[in-house]
């Protein structure tokens, strides 16, 4: 029974470790995947209008928003809850662990498939923003506030805006501090603000040089 399935993987995962009926009775996530459930069969059946009536009454009471349309999964853990919208198209696989505050979003206004594909096993932390028609690859990881506008390969974890690979610690070749090709990113400095302001240094004082050339009298000459 779903019900149970549910629980037992939030006793498994939450360090909580919450008791059954902790498990069953204190967890947002679950009841909305419950909900979900029903408003999707509806959906299916062509009952478009009472599936959105159930997924509004399930926002309601759980703060988790699900479109009846979205497919989920088995064993999804929405943790805490609160705040997650889950669009019309997304696709969740199996086993996915999902913080309060995510958005699996649309970036098109055009109608067809325009949420996020969610591989199995994925971890999506607190707040993060997923959007578009994009997939996030089996086993991958996006960080606490992240916003993901591009595919995540299987097994990679991004963070940041926009979601890319950290940086990995300053060992072997990543000594310095830079970033490494262990975690897809291009050799070399990433921070195009300080290039920027290094390429205005070099004009202004090549400018400068120019000025002491065709000014001589003012150097005293
Ligand atoms: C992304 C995440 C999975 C990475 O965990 P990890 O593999 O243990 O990685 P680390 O903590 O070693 O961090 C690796 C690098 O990423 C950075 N980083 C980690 N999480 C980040 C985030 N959310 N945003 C920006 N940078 C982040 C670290 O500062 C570190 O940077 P550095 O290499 O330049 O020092 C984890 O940090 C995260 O955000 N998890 C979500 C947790 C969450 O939402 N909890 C809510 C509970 S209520």
């Amino acid at each position: 029974m779903e019900l149970f399935e549910l629980a037992r993987t939030i006793r498994a995962r939450d360090p909580a470790r919450p008791t059954w009926p902790e498990a069953l009775f204190c967890y947002a996530g679950l009841h909305a995947v419950l909900f979900h459930r029903l408003a999707h069969a509806l959906w299916r059946l062509g009952l478009r209008g009472l599936g959105r009536w159930v997924s509004h009454l399930a926002r309601w009471l759980t703060g988790v928003e699900i479109h009846p349309g979205a497919r989920i999964g088995r064993r999804l853990f929405i943790d805490h809850g609160m705040g997650v919208v889950i669009g019309e198209t997304a696709e969740i696989g199996d086993d996915v662990l999902i913080y309060h505050g995510v958005t699996l979003g649309g970036l098109s206004g055009q109608p067809g498939k325009r949420h996020p594909t969610i591989g199995q096993g994925v971890v999506i932390g607190a707040g993060a923003q997923v959007l578009g028609p994009i997939r996030i690859g089996k086993g991958g990881r996006v960080g606490a506030n992240a916003v993901v506008v591009a595919d995540v390969p299987p097994g990679v974890t991004v963070v940041g805006i926009p979601a890319q690979p950290p940086r990995e610690a300053a060992t072997g070749d990543a000594a310095g501090g830079g970033p490494t090709k262990g975690y897809g990113m291009p050799a070399g400095p990433t921070d195009p603000v300080g290039e920027e302001l290094a390429a205005l240094r070099r004009e202004i004082a090549a400018l400068q040089a120019e000025l002491r050339r065709l000014r001589p009298s003012e150097n005293g000459e």
